[in-house]
């Protein structure tokens, strides 16, 4: 082993921090550590967010800083507009590339943070977050992913949490359908989790699942993932939009 798969290794997400500001120094070799992820073009910009009135509408954790990477269609463009070209950008393939790029340059910044045992959290709601006015976006920039760093207050636990075995993520060649056993062994514990809190619903809250058809712990967690998604899709969709990607004019090709 060597020092960069052990940090890997003992990945934990932070969610306490202390109050005290991350030094600029360290900050600066994070930021470049981000800009180090491999890149085409560096399709995006990092926002990096310490004004402690924003913080508060995008942290749903005290944390002295925040970094959002956005998708950035916008700086190369008006480069390239100086020169009189162009590229078509408003198209799927383009879409998932450029997010590929501003989520690795993220990933990088995390495992920068990480290795200087600073805490970090990444915030999964920046997709249907507003940030157009408060962060002055303009147009052909959106929200890509955003994470939080500080000191954590306690230190690591030392131990990951769960991740199903290699072997369900790891296909050799070609895909291998998992059996039923298999998928009760790999995720058996996370049922257990959400029939706990479904258990300690009181009786009228199961009722009113139940006239909604839920029953059981896996089928309120779906429940609520679903609901939280079809909420969040409008103000996602108005986003992409802005970032340049007008998915719903889009239609399908094939
Ligand atoms: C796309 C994405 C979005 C996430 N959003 C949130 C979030 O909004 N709030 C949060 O507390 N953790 C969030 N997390 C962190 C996960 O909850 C965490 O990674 C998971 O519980 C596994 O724990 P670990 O990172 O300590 O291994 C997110 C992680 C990912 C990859």
């Amino acid at each position: 082993m060597n020092r960069v798969i052990e940090s890997l290794l003992s990945h934990r997400t932070i969610r306490a921090f202390r109050p005290a500001r991350i030094d600029d120094a360290q900050l600066d070799a994070i930021l470049e550590a981000g800009t180090r992820a491999a890149t085409s073009f560096q399709p995006y910009s990092f926002l990096v967010i310490d004004d402690p009135e924003i913080l508060e509408d995008v942290a749903m954790y005290n944390a002295p800083i925040a970094i959002l990477v956005t998708i950035d269609v916008h700086r190369f463009g008006r480069y390239l507009e100086l020169h009189g070209a162009s590229k078509p950008t408003d198209s799927p393939f383009y879409l998932l590339h450029a997010h590929w790029d501003a989520l690795i340059a993220l990933q990088n910044v995390v495992v920068a943070a990480e290795s200087l045992g600073l805490g970090t959290v990444f915030i999964g709601r920046v997709h249907s977050m507003d940030l157009r006015k408060p962060l002055g976006l303009p147009e052909n920039v959106c929200p890509a992913g955003l994470v939080l760093i500080g000191h954590p207050t306690e230190p690591s636990p030392g131990r990951p949490r769960y991740r199903v075995p290699l072997e369900a993520v790891v296909h050799r060649n070609r895909y291998r359908e998992p059996t039923d056993e298999e998928l009760e062994a790999w995720y058996g514990r996370y049922k257990e989790m959400f029939d706990k809190h479904y258990e300690a619903l009181s009786d009228e809250e199961k009722e009113e699942l139940a006239a909604e058809g839920i029953e059981n712990g896996l089928q309120r967690f779906c429940h609520l993932e679903g609901t939280f998604f079809r909420e969040a899709d409008e103000a996602t969709l108005r986003n992409l939009q802005h970032g340049g990607f007008h998915v719903a004019d889009w239609g399908t090709t094939a």
